[in-house]
């Protein structure tokens, strides 16, 4: 499965993917406040800010997932509800990690939703190991919205 930047004719889909999965992780989870902060519209304003950094699985078109990394983070990974359990996620994850490794990083780290057990264990599974729980500040329109979760870290390969 190749992993590639996403195009922006795909920010409509991709919006979809990432809108449809943060529910699907996070209804049961999170606090009402924030449910009602993350509407649909919210998400494609986001995305298309973040363009230049979302790698996508899935034909030109035809999305089947998404990731984003930021600094040392990886910051976002969704895959459509169709896609889960087929691989796109853990292609996804390796370019992530390919790409934080080329950056020069050692370690990456990322917040999961505290309950998010799926991808807990999805993470768990690619070699990210759960070292406590931290406060994420999480960017929201008018500001930030503080939110305990768990932090995850693995080690990168060195570069060459
Ligand atoms: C997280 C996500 C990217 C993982 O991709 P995926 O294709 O679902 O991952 P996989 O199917 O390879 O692995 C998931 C594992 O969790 C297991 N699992 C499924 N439901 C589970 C549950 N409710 N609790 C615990 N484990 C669960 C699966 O059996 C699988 O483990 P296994 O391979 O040992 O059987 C994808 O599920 C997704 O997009 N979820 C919604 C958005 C999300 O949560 N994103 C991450 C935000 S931090």
């Amino acid at each position: 499965m190749d992993v590639r930047p996403a195009e922006e004719q795909e920010i409509d889909q991709l919006a979809n993917i990432w809108y449809q999965g943060w529910l699907d992780a996070h209804d049961q989870i999170v606090p009402a406040e924030l449910k009602r902060i993350r509407t649909r519209e919210s998400f494609g304003p986001r995305l298309k800010a973040l363009l230049s950094s979302v790698r996508v699985a899935g034909p030109p078109g035809a999305p089947l997932g998404l990731c984003i990394v930021k600094d040392d983070e990886l910051y976002q990974l969704y895959v459509s509800a169709e896609a889960r359990g087929s691989g796109v996620a853990a292609a996804l994850i390796s370019d992530a990690e390919a790409l934080l490794a080329e950056a020069g990083y050692e370690t990456a780290w990322l917040a999961c939703a505290i309950g998010n057990d799926r991808a807990a264990r999805f993470y768990e599974k690619c070699g990210w190991r759960r070292v406590g729980n931290m406060i994420n500040h999480l960017e929201i329109e008018s500001g930030v919205f503080d939110l305990e979760v768990w932090r995850y870290e693995k080690a990168l390969p060195r570069r060459q």
